[in-house]
């Protein structure tokens, strides 16, 4: 069976990043969609596409509890929030499945997979805050999708290809989205 990744899409602004993770990885796994009412919301305010999916990518509905990522018994090579909102945020730290999602990142805690959340909030606030501490307690990676300038970026695709590129990382899986720190 060909390794699978969930992705979920939460309601954040940011939602280019879960986009192109979902395109990213499908190249390597075959990915898992899910994006809840807001995300799509502000898909359409950001002018950002959730629809024409590349064949690897399977969408379901966000309260289709039948999926096969809502259960650990369909195994997982990880799971990636992008982006996560502060409230999924808050329910994934309280054990709260509201939705597929908020269920698929359960799961992967519960069954000790790679679980990468990409929060997008600033500023954060102390509840903000307890909770990631909270959830990278508990084993998620907390990827926060910070700018970054060392590379060089010269769009605002190379920074989500960065952040993309650092989630592919956390899922142990090989890419070429950015340039890799390395001796001059
Ligand atoms: C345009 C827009 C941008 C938003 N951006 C953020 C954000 O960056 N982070 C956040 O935590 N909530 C943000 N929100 C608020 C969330 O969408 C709201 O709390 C929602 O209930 C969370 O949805 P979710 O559970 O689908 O993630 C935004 C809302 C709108 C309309």
């Amino acid at each position: 069976m060909k390794d699978a990744v969930f992705v979920g899409i939460g309601g954040a602004s940011g939602v280019c990043i879960g986009v192109r993770a979902a395109k990213a990885l499908s190249e390597h796994v075959r990915v898992h969609l899910s994006f809840t009412q807001e995300a799509a919301l502000i898909a359409e305010r950001e002018g950002v596409s959730l629809k024409d999916w590349p064949p690897n990518v399977v969408v379901h509905h966000r309260c289709d509890w039948s999926a096969p990522v809502a259960s650990g018994s369909y195994r997982l090579k990880g799971a990636v929030i992008a982006p996560c909102s502060m409230g999924m945020l808050g329910r994934i730290a309280g054990g709260v499945s509201g939705n597929l999602i908020e269920r698929a990142a359960d799961v992967a805690l519960k069954e000790g997979w790679p679980l990468v959340l990409v929060p997008r909030e600033t500023p954060l606030s102390a509840i903000h805050l307890e909770n990631m501490l909270r959830l990278n307690r508990a084993g998620a990676v907390i990827l926060p999708p910070v700018l970054t300038f060392y590379h060089r970026p010269g769009a605002i695709a190379d920074m989500v290809n960065f952040i993309v590129g650092r989630i592919m990382d956390c899922l142990g899986i090989e890419h070429s989205l950015y340039e890799r720190w390395d001796e001059v």
